[in-house]
């Protein structure tokens, strides 16, 4: 297994280009399966994710191919409405696929994705919505089984506004007989840019970005060109890299509307930043100071940042805090970033962070994605070397992560074990 080996304390500076969203490419992907015709997309990164969903399609009967741009081709005879557990248990989005199945073929068997390494993660809502538009599940050998006639429009309340639950029922309700209003629904960008999507196949969906979700349901989708939003997750990520390094970097493809509450967090502790034409200027302004986070559905502060902002309030004065209200697991970066020097503190959704003068390198051990970025972060703010292991989780989410840290003079380099 790889390792990346970081030598830190370097300031990192120059321009750094944003690549497309992995979690908006993920359910757009799999959006294709409802459409009639090939879909074209843009700016799709080239992860592990992304190509275990080429897979997960071409298993599903599509043609599904990634050459500069994604071609997908989903031909209804030639489809097979099965996603294995082996697939399933490596990328949990596979149960994106439920809905699309469903709402094209009346029938879908996906395997229950388990618990993961930040918490349970249950699919209930997502299964609890397509009953209500009169699908039926039976649980069998660990595989959802579920069947339909034409699902038919219906009106949901989410309890909660889970992303992966909006999307799966935009998906679903796009082809349903009837009108679906989907209540308490994810405002995230990333369903927005889905609905987007759908719309441009032909799907006629209003409200996109607020809690309610109107869809009318159309007969058929088309096939569409399309191209993916920028990762607001990855451009956080780099935001918070050219500040602990002491660096200055501008972010291209990079808008700062879809990080408001990442921007508005890093202002608060003194941090510098400037939207652009095209992009976002960083870096740190005055020095850093503690502040609180909570983790929150958007517009609040993003679950997929809290890991990189503590690595950054980790060398803050004074102290500062940190809830996670999302996931129940999600601190599992703590105890690493303690080994290279940080004081934190963790009781049950809280943490409370002390800045430290600096981190010191160490070998530490990833665990899951964004807890992977916060190692690499506080690696490259460290004084000496810093060994970051199981970096498999990173290429899952950050596209050619050493190749632009390093062309912005980062000195990291990816080690085979
Ligand atoms: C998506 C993102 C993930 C991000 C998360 C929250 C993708 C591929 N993943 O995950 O990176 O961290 O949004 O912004 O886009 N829940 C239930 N029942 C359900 C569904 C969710 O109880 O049926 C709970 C979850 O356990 C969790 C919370 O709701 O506590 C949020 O989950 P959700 O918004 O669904 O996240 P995902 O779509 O899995």
């Amino acid at each position: 297994m790889d390792k990346l080996v970081i030598e830190g304390n370097v300031p990192l500076r120059g321009r750094l280009r944003v690549s497309g969203s992995k979690n908006a490419a993920l359910p757009i992907l799999l959006a294709c399966i409802l459409a009639e015709g090939p879909v074209r997309l843009r700016n799709v990164p080239k992860l592990k994710d992304i190509a275990t969903t080429l897979q997960l399609l071409r298993m599903l009967g599509c043609g599904a191919e990634q050459n500069g741009e994604i071609v997908v081709t989903c031909v209804g005879q030639n489809l097979i409405p099965e996603a294995p557990y082996d697939l399933v248990r490596t990328m949990r989005a596979s149960v994106l696929c439920l809905g699309p199945l469903l709402a094209r073929l009346g029938k879908a068997v996906v395997a229950l994705p388990g618990g993961c390494a930040i918490g349970s993660r249950p699919v209930d809502l997502h299964l609890r919505g397509l009953e209500r538009m009169g699908a039926t599940f039976e649980l069998e050998a660990g595989n959802i089984i579920g069947r339909c006639k034409r699902l038919k429009g219906a009106h949901i309340h989410f309890d909660f506004p889970t992303v992966g639950g909006t999307e799966n029922l935009l998906m679903a309700a796009s082809l349903a007989e009837g009108e679906t209003i989907l209540e308490n629904a994810a405002r995230e960008p990333e369903v927005t840019n889905l609905a987007d999507f759908l719309n441009a196949c032909g799907a006629k969906i209003q409200g996109q970005g607020t809690s309610i979700i109107r869809v009318q349901g159309v007969d058929r989708l088309n096939g569409a060109e399309f191209g993916v939003m920028p990762d607001r997750i990855e451009a956080g990520t780099y935001l918070v890299a050219a500040v602990i390094t002491d660096g200055e970097l501008y972010l291209e493809n990079c808008s700062m509307a879809d990080l408001d509450a990442v921007v508005y967090k890093l202002r608060e502790m003194g941090v510098w930043l400037q939207e652009g034409k095209s992009g976002v200027l960083v870096k740190r302004g005055t020095n850093l100071v503690g502040v609180d986070v909570m983790t929150q559905p958007f517009p609040g502060f993003p679950t997929d940042m809290q890991a990189q902002i503590m690595a950054l309030m980790g060398l803050a004065d004074g102290s500062g805090t940190i809830k996670e209200t999302i996931f129940e697991n999600r601190f599992m970066h703590v105890q690493e970033l303690v080994r290279m020097g940080a004081r934190i503190k963790v009781s049950g959704q809280n943490a409370v962070v002390r800045g430290v003068d600096q981190y010191i390198g160490a070998p530490v051990m990833a665990s899951d994605l964004r807890a992977s970025a916060s190692l690499v972060l506080a690696g490259l703010a460290a004084k000496g070397s810093t060994e970051v292991l199981r970096i498999y989780h990173l290429d899952r989410g950050y596209e050619e992560l050493e190749a632009k840290l390093s062309q912005v003079g980062a000195r990291i380099r990816r080690v085979a074990q």
